[in-house]
């Protein structure tokens, strides 16, 4: 659908005007991998060209890599062109913007580097009028991330340059591989910054459909009421991919689905699905009910795993008729790996509002497609009047659906119009592209914005962090002591082993047909 066709589009009229941060500087580790080109710089760019950051915004990318200014200038352009929503790059906001990115290289642990750094910023400040403003970005692999706080911290550049600059910094998932690691990270970062200076992305909360979870369920009176246990049967949550490793697997054969998609998006989706509603919109409040949702979640013990949860790797197959490789067989991966690229699990959450309901959460690698959505599924109606009339007849669903087509579906039942009373199963659909007629932004311009706002509420804090891998060490320790004997467990193309289904039928309840 070309959405520029629709025209002006009166839900949008009357809107305030959007905040604009101060100006600043951008300095990005690492800069020369993959995200910086496919997916900072074209937010940025879009940010820049929206007007959503001010002029005198620049960027420092900080790498090892011996690329020069004018190079690295030009394969950001070439990554605008490649991945930014809006493309090509407009020739004038290009070089405009452009004209704000220095690239800087130095290894990581030395100090001149960062002294070097130091000189580049003020000179910055000066020409710029950045006024000491600073956001660290971490994007480079994670075993660099120690260093470069330590040398942020050692070096002075962590603390705010002058009276009303700031300082913070953005660090990438993941945190940590496991409790202790994640810990002795959120530890090291706590030397060099005060948690309010300190903004752990994941990207899945910069998505508006899964900010809209937060609007739907607190700016609306009807559905809060009936969000409990007494109306909601189960919730399903699913987060399916049909792409393989695109060139990951060397990061993924040490990561698998459990810490790459659950540990994070999934433990987020489900907090902002069953928090209580936060005093305020904003971080503590926020992030003070998230968490709580973590805590109350019942631990599975290590012996449990296998009733609660369910692995599983793909082996060769086809996607949406193409014959793809199993995972074993992608460049980089362990032809023996017991990685797991599939996760299935049931989790309750043990307070007074979803005491005894179940979560069923799902997500891997080679599906049929990429779908990610939240179905919460209600109570049949308590005596059904159609009986006869109603066969076929599911009970009410109300789908949040996160990508593609986001939007919002509230199926329910309806007569067949004719002279007599026949039932069947029909949509409410929401369609966000058409009822706003805008192209969404991407998650990260909105993440990057806030961050540079100095809002914090749609990014992780240390303790939610800390909470989500407590929950799932168990299942980790279960998998490592006991390698699984039966991968690959199900083709690519398909929805996941058998076990996945038999995880949620033998509660005589079915996953939901995407
Ligand atoms: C990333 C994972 O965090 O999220 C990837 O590391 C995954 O493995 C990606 O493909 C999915 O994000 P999205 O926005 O495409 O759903």
């Amino acid at each position: 659908m070309d959405i520029q066709a629709l025209g002006p589009n009166p839900l949008r009229e009357g809107l305030r005007l959007e905040r604009t941060p101060e100006p600043c500087v951008m300095i990005i580790f690492g800069a020369s991998g993959d995200l910086t080109r496919r997916k900072l710089i074209p937010a940025l760019y879009n940010l820049s060209r929206e007007r959503l950051i001010p002029p005198g915004f620049s960027v420092v990318a900080f790498a090892r890599r011996d690329i020069g200014t004018e190079r690295f200038r030009a394969a950001m352009l070439d990554g605008v062109n490649q991945f930014s929503r809006s493309r090509p790059a407009q020739p004038a906001v290009w070089e405009t913007f452009a004209q704000g990115v220095y690239y800087l290289q130095s290894d990581f642990s030395d100090p001149a580097g960062y002294q070097t750094l130091g000189a580049l910023l003020d000179q910055i400040d000066r020409e710029r009028g950045t006024a000491g403003h600073r956001v660290f970005y971490l994007a480079t692999p994670p075993s660099a991330y120690s260093e470069i706080i330590r040398q942020l911290g050692a070096s002075g550049l962590a603390r705010p340059s002058g009276s009303g600059a700031w300082s913070r910094i953005i660090i990438e998932k993941p945190i940590g591989h496991d409790l202790e690691s994640g810990t002795e990270l959120n530890r090291q970062v706590a030397e060099v910054f005060n948690e309010d200076q300190v903004y752990r992305i994941d990207h899945y909360l910069g998505k508006e459909t899964v900010q809209n979870i937060l609007v739907f369920r607190f700016a609306n009176g009807i559905f809060e009421p009936i969000w409990d246990r007494r109306y909601i049967d189960h919730v399903q949550i699913t987060v399916s991919e049909s792409i393989g490793m695109e060139g990951r697997a060397r990061y993924y054969d040490e990561t698998g689905a459990l810490r790459d998609m659950v540990q994070n998006h999934l433990m987020q989706l489900l907090s902002l699905v069953a928090m209580e509603p936060p005093v305020a919109f904003d971080a503590d409040a926020v992030r003070g009910e998230k968490v709580k949702v973590l805590h109350a979640i019942r631990p599975i013990h290590r012996a449990d795993v296998p009733r609660y949860v369910v692995r599983g790797q793909y082996g060769p197959g086809s996607v949406g008729a193409e014959n793809v490789p199993g995972y074993r067989e992608e460049p980089g991966a362990n032809p023996n790996s017991s990685c797991e690229t599939f996760v299935a699990m049931k989790l309750f959450i043990d307070n007074w509002r979803w005491a005894d309901t179940p979560f069923y959460l799902r997500t891997g690698k080679r599906l049929p497609r990429r779908v990610s959505e939240i179905a919460i599924q209600f109570k049949r109606a308590p005596h059904l009047l159609f009986r006869q009339a109603a066969e076929g007849l599911e009970p009410n669903v109300l789908v949040l659906r996160i990508q593609p087509n986001e939007g919002i579906a509230l199926r329910a039942g309806a007569k067949v119009p004719g002279p007599t009373v026949q039932i069947r199963s029909i949509n409410m659909d929401f369609v966000y592209g058409l009822s706003f007629g805008v192209e969404q932004p991407e998650a990260y311009e909105r993440l990057l914005l806030d961050c540079m706002l100095g809002d914090s509420t749609l990014f992780t804090r240390s303790d939610e962090v800390e909470a989500a891998w407590r929950l799932l060490m168990p299942i980790l320790e279960n998998w490592q002591e006991r390698p699984a004997v039966d991968f690959p467990n199900y083709p690519a193309g398909t929805w996941g082993p058998d076990a996945a289904h038999g995880l949620i039928e033998e509660d005589g309840r079915r996953w939901r047909r995407l």
